[in-house]
């Protein structure tokens, strides 16, 4: 009988020691990736921001988001290339959920790409629903990309 050994990832605050780590798994997950300094500064403005790790991988992806007003607004979710496909980012969002029920937010809402279908099976299966386009939101190539505004239900 072979046994297989389930990473043991837990999910804790991110810090500022956090970014360089969360920084390379930024440039080689996006076209666009955020700079170092829009890190530093959503922490230092107090978004709620999370990083998923294990032993032997400090960092294998993050959230950020901001909740205010009723809202909670995902503004960055990643999982390092070599971490797919094990349902981080959904780990990720359980913790944006619980926290924005705890800040009485009734809602949760997110930008995709059309074009990212990882992460619209992933919002999909999630439950997220579909409220809308925001044209040109996205740098493109040769011209910007459509989001779609996708929106959950956090409140009961
Ligand atoms: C989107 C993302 C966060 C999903 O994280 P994840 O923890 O891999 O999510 P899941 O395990 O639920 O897999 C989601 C989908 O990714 C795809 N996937 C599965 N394994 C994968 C792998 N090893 N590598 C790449 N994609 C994979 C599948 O389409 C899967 O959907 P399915 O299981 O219904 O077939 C991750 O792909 C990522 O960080 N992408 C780059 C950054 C990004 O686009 N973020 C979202 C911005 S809106």
């Amino acid at each position: 009988m072979s046994a297989r050994l389930e990473t043991a990832w837990s999910i804790r605050r991110m810090r500022p020691r956090d970014v360089a780590d969360v920084l390379a798994i930024e440039t080689v997950s996006y076209a666009y990736p955020w700079s170092e300094r829009i890190f530093h500064d959503c922490l230092r403005v107090g978004y709620r921001a999370w990083i998923i790790g294990a032993p032997g991988q400090p960092v294998g992806g993050y959230a950020l988001a901001t909740i205010a007003v009723g809202e909670a607004h995902l503004l960055n979710l990643c999982v390092a290339p070599a971490a797919r496909g094990q349902r981080l980012g959904e780990r990720l969002l359980d913790q944006l959920v619980s926290q924005a029920r705890m800040e009485a937010a009734h809602t949760l809402m997110l930008e995709v790409r059309p074009s990212n279908t990882a992460a619209r099976r992933l919002y999909d299966r999630y439950g997220f629903v579909h409220q809308g386009t925001r044209p040109n939101y996205y740098p493109g190539e040769s011209e910007r990309e459509d989001a779609l505004l996708l929106s959950y239900k956090v409140a009961p």
